[in-house]
């Protein structure tokens, strides 16, 4: 990375992936989205070309079985993006999860066409320690940007599987170079063997438009993980 770059992503006011990828803690991750909520969407998604919450959907909707009152989780679900573009794309009810307060406001606000809160019910919580949401209460999941280097890795997903019921479908979007190195590929190996999900389909998406974006990480790739739990 040359200094203008490290200048823009970590060094200066303005924060960015840099400082998102070295945290190390719930607790740092906390305080970093606490400052960032206010900026998270102009500065960062609308200015960095962060196409990745269309994606993740697209792979649900383009699979989804749902009935139309069953609700679909959004984890770690920040200012709301993906649930505006969950509801846009499908009847489901849509709640969403996230361990920063600051940034679960942000989703508060959101309304869709008619004036209605895009997200039904949002929780303050964090993935890493046990929930009480109730075994399967979804239909549906989905998790954009949330497993990547410095926040959740492969550990946090047996129980995010708990609360889908059996039959119903995960779409996670996971930083693809974060996917090797915390080892995604032999936990979901452990869970296909113990029979807990199905096979996942991997499905490798593009996390920035490089039409409207010009930054060091815009060939960034994810790989959308797309399963259900079984019985
Ligand atoms: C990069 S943001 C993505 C937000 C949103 N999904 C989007 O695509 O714009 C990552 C989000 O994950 C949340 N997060 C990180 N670690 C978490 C944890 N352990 N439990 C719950 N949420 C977490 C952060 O608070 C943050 O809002």
């Amino acid at each position: 990375m040359d200094f203008t770059a490290q200048y823009r992503w970590g060094m200066s006011d303005e924060i960015g992936l840099d400082d998102a990828y070295s945290l190390k803690s719930a607790s740092d991750v906390k305080r970093l989205y606490s400052r960032w909520a206010d900026t998270f969407e102009e500065g960062f998604i609308v200015e960095h070309g962060y196409v990745y919450h269309r994606h993740v959907v697209e792979e649900f909707v383009r699979r989804a079985d749902l009935g139309p009152a069953e609700a679909v989780l959004d984890v770690g679900c920040g200012t709301g993006v993906g649930g505006v573009e969950l509801r846009r794309r499908g009847p489901w009810p849509v709640d969403g999860l996230d361990l920063s307060p600051e940034m679960l406001a942000k989703a508060a606000d959101k309304l869709d066409g008619r004036g209605e809160p895009i997200y039904r019910h949002l929780f303050e919580a964090n993935v890493l320690e046990p929930l009480v949401l109730g075994e399967g209460r979804y239909g549906g999941m989905v998790s954009i940007g949330t497993f990547t280097h410095g926040h959740v890795g492969p550990d946090a997903i047996d129980q995010l599987v708990s609360l889908v019921r059996p039959g119903g479908l995960l779409s996670l979007g996971i930083n693809e170079a974060f996917y090797a190195r915390a080892d995604f590929g032999t936990h979901f190996d452990r869970m296909v063997t113990a029979g807990f999900i199905t096979e996942p389909d991997l499905v490798q998406v593009s996390v920035y438009d490089p039409a409207v974006a010009d930054h060091d990480h815009v060939d960034d790739t994810a790989l959308v993980a797309l399963f259900s739990p079984l019985e």
